[in-house]
């Protein structure tokens, strides 16, 4: 049977490279974002790949609950979800000394790392398949190590998927999370990667090399995938040993 999935921030980086593996494996899939013509040319360029229709587009702010509440609302329109991945997120400011500088750089790594996990969670939750519904979010090694408000924010996902993962389980649902290391080739990296930067974090990884936006969507398929309907509550770190240090 054909299974339906969202994968949120799926018009680029890792959640493309998801949207992608999950519609070459037959599912049909919505990507979720904030700009409807990277959506639609991301949609448009997998349909040609797939030569097919299964990748459509919904467009919204994930951290705006009104937006969230009429996307859900697109979203089951067709049918239960079988699949959701929050994949959305990223690293918006950095910390400042200031105290309202520091609130607003905490406030907005929330919104956009926690707050759109959570809204379109819970707004999706009465309509997941039950049994066999997966939710796979995706946090950080930011969160296992530290990285001041992106950390802090990434890290306050698990506490949460955790919760979910216990409160979901009777009903058939599993609820996991993958911890990328080092991805540089998507736009979080696109304005501020300097190649002594790059190198910097290259160095840090015991495998040599930086992960590519296929190896953390290999992770989260599998973790959507039948193969892991009794994994559940789970971090899986993929970052090619970067926290076990070069020893
Ligand atoms: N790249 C890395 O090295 C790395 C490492 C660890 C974890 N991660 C995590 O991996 C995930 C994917 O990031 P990426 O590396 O693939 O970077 P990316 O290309 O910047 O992807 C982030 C996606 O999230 C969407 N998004 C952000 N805020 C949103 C909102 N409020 N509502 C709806 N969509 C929103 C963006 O689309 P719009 O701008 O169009 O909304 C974008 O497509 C993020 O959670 C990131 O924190 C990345």
């Amino acid at each position: 049977m054909t299974r339906r999935a969202v994968v949120t921030g799926g018009g680029t980086g890792i959640g493309r490279a998801v949207a992608r593996r999950l519609a070459a494996g037959g599912d049909e899939v919505t990507i979720v974002g904030r700009r409807s013509e990277v959506l639609k040319a991301t949609a448009a360029e997998l349909n040609t790949e797939f030569d097919s229709d299964r990748v459509g587009f919904a467009t919204g702010d994930l951290a705006d609950p009104d937006q969230v509440t009429e996307l859900a609302a697109q979203l089951v329109a067709g049918g239960p979800i079988d699949v959701l991945v929050n994949n959305a997120g990223g690293n918006p400011n950095q910390p400042s000394t200031d105290l309202t500088g520091l609130a607003d750089a905490y406030t907005d790594a929330f919104r956009i790392n926690v707050i759109t996990a959570v809204l379109l969670t819970e707004a999706l939750l009465p309509d997941l398949s039950r049994p066999g519904a997966s939710i796979v979010s995706v946090s950080s090694i930011a969160a296992l190590r530290g990285a001041g408000p992106y950390g802090a924010a990434k890290a306050a996902l698990h506490g949460w998927a955790l919760g979910l993962a216990s409160q979901l389980a009777p009903q058939g649902i599993t609820v996991n999370v993958v911890a990328p290391g080092f991805v540089p080739a998507t736009e979080f990296w696109a304005t501020r990667l300097t190649p002594e930067l790059e190198a910097d974090r290259v160095a840090q990884i015991p495998l040599g090399r930086a992960g590519t936006p296929d190896q953390i969507a290999a992770a989260i398929a599998h973790l959507a995938s039948p193969d892991a309907a009794w994994t559940t509550g789970q971090i899986l770190q993929v970052n090619g040993g970067t926290l076990l240090g070069r020893g």
